[in-house]
């Protein structure tokens, strides 16, 4: 992420992979509420997309360019997200879950 601003004043960057149909990792744990971190995006395959209304954060996820998120959580406790872009036959259950520690 080197010149990266929004990398420069967080903390942390978590790679998450994308492909048919899951996230790697699919739990991702962010250290503390109110702890910015950067959630930087990679699809191995096709467009998909990430979508986490709970804490109000989305991006389309292409391949070869990475997408990046910048997220400071509010409130602690257990995000569910999901892909918002179809996908193929497992659209519906490429899903997953941001847990945010107090
Ligand atoms: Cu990945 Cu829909």
């Amino acid at each position: 992420m080197e010149g990266c601003a929004i990398a420069d004043e967080a903390g942390q960057v978590i790679q998450i992979t994308a492909k048919r149909y899951e996230y790697n990792p699919g739990t991702i744990t962010v250290k503390k509420k109110g702890v910015p971190v950067v959630l930087e995006f990679t699809s191995l395959d096709r467009l998909h997309g990430f979508n986490c209304p709970g804490l109000g954060i989305r991006t389309d996820i292409a391949p070869g360019k990475a997408a990046t998120l910048l997220l400071v959580p509010q409130k602690a406790g257990t995000f569910p997200f999901h892909c918002d872009n179809f996908c193929g036959s497992g659209h519906e259950d490429m899903t997953g879950t941001i847990v945010v520690t107090e």
